[in-house]
């Protein structure tokens, strides 16, 4: 394929389809949606507002790190703060489902369907990819009909559209195209992480101190395993607590799992064997962190296991 004409392409056809009107997407720093954003703005400059709505779930100092690094491309983002609504959406679920749910109708009805509203967009480019579509077919994925999400009868709203540029794409020819705009290594090698963040790494309730300890292991276990070939390493915080010791007193502490897994395309994995020194180095850093105290690494493929806790 040739990426080059293929911008040229999808650049034409979004300024066609827009128009004079308004467009808007959410960027979350993957590579799908930051294709989607530097295509969107080629094509439509200012008629394009991009947001990054900061769900209170992310990774340390993430939604700041990709809001900068879109600027230095010239490309504003608008940052928002969405924390609260999130974390109260959560607030007493345990079920993986449950807290998934939760996650994607806060997104889609509460936070995103009000900024649509209020900005009067009448376009979304969306970074659907044919595995996202393919997936959704096969029963393996929900279905991703944003405008049923966001509340919008697309019949009633006469003109509503969705545009994925990306649609005719797996991940590789979008890393292609990544290259092609020029998006930083940062965004094109990015390990994957999943739209609902850290909370599908907490198993049981997400709450702020819980997201405070998971974040916290998971900045060591990026730093320490970064270099490494491996396809995704994470950090989980269990829902239950192990008896330990600290500083001669007893203590009854928080679990943490390193997980650290080979794959081609995430429907299979098996865990990496790592240096013993390396899982020491990671166990005496996760394990001086307050009140935890054990630290396990998970030896667990895919299957019997996914990839994600929740
Ligand atoms: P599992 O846990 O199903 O994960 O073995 C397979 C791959 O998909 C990622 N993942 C997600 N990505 N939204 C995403 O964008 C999600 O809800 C989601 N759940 C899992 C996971 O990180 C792994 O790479």
């Amino acid at each position: 394929m040739d990426y080059k004409r293929f911008v040229e392409e999808q650049i034409d056809e979004i300024r066609r389809l827009v128009g004079n009107d308004l467009a808007i997407n959410a960027l979350s720093g993957g590579v799908d949606s930051s294709v989607v954003t530097v295509l969107g703005h080629r094509a439509l400059g200012e008629k394009l507002k991009t947001v990054f709505i900061d769900n209170g779930l992310m990774r340390a100092g993430e939604p700041e790190r990709v809001v900068t690094l879109f600027e230095r491309m010239g490309i504003p983002v608008r940052l928002i703060s969405a924390k609260r609504e999130f974390l109260d959406a959560l607030k007493g679920l345990t079920d993986p489902e449950e807290k998934r749910q939760a996650i994607t109708k806060t997104f889609y009805s509460q936070v995103f369907g009000r900024l649509v509203r209020e900005w009067g967009a009448k376009f979304l480019l969306h970074g659907t990819i044919l595995t996202d579509i393919e997936e959704t077919v096969a029963g393996i994925k929900r279905q991703h009909n944003i405008l049923t999400q966001i509340g919008i009868d697309p019949e009633k709203e006469f003109g509503y559209l969705i545009i994925e540029p990306l649609k005719a794409l797996r991940k590789d020819g979008v890393r292609e195209v990544a290259k092609v705009l020029g998006l930083p290594r940062d965004i094109t090698e990015r390990i994957p992480f999943p739209g609902p963040a850290l909370a599908t790494r907490i198993v049981g309730e997400v709450t702020e101190e819980r997201l405070a300890t998971v974040r916290a292991a998971t900045a060591i276990v990026e730093e320490e395993l970064k270099g490494t070939e491996a396809f995704q390493y994470m950090a989980v915080l269990l829902n239950d607590r192990a008896t330990g010791i600290r500083e001669g007193k007893r203590e009854f502490g928080q679990i943490i799992v390193v997980r650290c897994i080979q794959s081609e395309d995430a429907r299979t994995a098996v865990p990496v064997e790592l240096p013993w020194e390396k899982l020491k180095r990671l166990c005496e850093r996760i394990t001086s962190l307050p009140g935890v105290n054990r630290c396990l690494y998970d030896l667990t493929p895919k299957p019997p296991a996914t990839i994600e806790y929740v």
